[in-house]
């Protein structure tokens, strides 16, 4: 069932299991703080399966698809951050860091280390933003999807279907050097809850 249809033709829908690749290659063309990454990395994968992989592993109601002339975007959500990172711990990590071990990790580029560590040592999100906003989600569409408003409506669908399902609140983490999701987060009410030299968190209650 499509739940967003566009004037100009993309269509919202529901995440379904055959998008997967394709949505794990939407991450990579946008990885480098909303430009394409396709070439820092050999292991083409790895951003994929950290930042993606697990929302639609373990939140599949909450995964958004775009397609305009194929898989063109997404939009994820965790409703309730704590309970999603015990599940990853238990259920995601293992088998994704079992994945890169069997890789010569040694050989990775400094990305890809970076990715690595990551994975055997995924970061928490820090309670004082998970108290008030509870749920956190991610957004990303290639290029060609982009400045069209296509972004803005699939954010008000996800804010809405977490609202509904019960969230009090929502965060993000965004590229500290990404102005331009800074904008745009601002324009749907998002605000400023932390930022260091890596990565700025924002926040908005429902
Ligand atoms: C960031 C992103 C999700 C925004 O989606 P989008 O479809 O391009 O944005 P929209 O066209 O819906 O714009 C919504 C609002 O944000 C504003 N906005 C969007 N891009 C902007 C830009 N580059 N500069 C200033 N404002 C911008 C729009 O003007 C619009 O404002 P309005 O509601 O007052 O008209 C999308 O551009 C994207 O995926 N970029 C690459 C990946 C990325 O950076 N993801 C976020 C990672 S944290």
């Amino acid at each position: 069932m499509d739940l967003i249809t566009f004037d100009s033709g993309e269509i919202v829908r529901k995440y379904q299991e055959q998008d997967r690749p394709d949505l794990y290659h939407v991450c990579l063309a946008t990885g480098d703080s909303g430009a394409d990454a396709v070439h820092l990395y050999d292991q083409k994968d790895m951003l994929g399966e950290i930042y993606v992989g697990p929302y639609l592993t373990f939140q599949p109601e909450l995964s958004f698809t775009l397609i305009q002339d194929g898989v063109a975007g997404y939009a994820l959500a965790a409703l309730d951050t704590s309970s999603f990172e015990t599940t990853l711990s238990k259920e995601w990590w293992p088998l994704i860091l079992e994945k890169y071990s069997s890789r010569s990790p040694e050989n990775f580029n400094d990305r890809e280390k970076n990715l690595y560590s990551y994975i055997q040592n995924p970061p928490l999100r820090p309670k004082k933003f998970v108290n008030q906003y509870p749920s956190h989600l991610h957004i990303d569409l290639l290029e060609k999807a982009q400045g069209r408003g296509i972004g803005k409506a699939m954010m008000l669908l996800v804010l809405e279907t977490l609202r509904e399902q019960g969230s009090k609140g929502v965060h993000l983490g965004m590229g500290a050097k990404n102005s331009r999701a800074f904008t745009f987060y601002t324009k749907l009410g998002f605000t400023l809850l932390d930022k260091n030299d890596q990565e700025w968190t924002m926040g908005l209650a429902l």
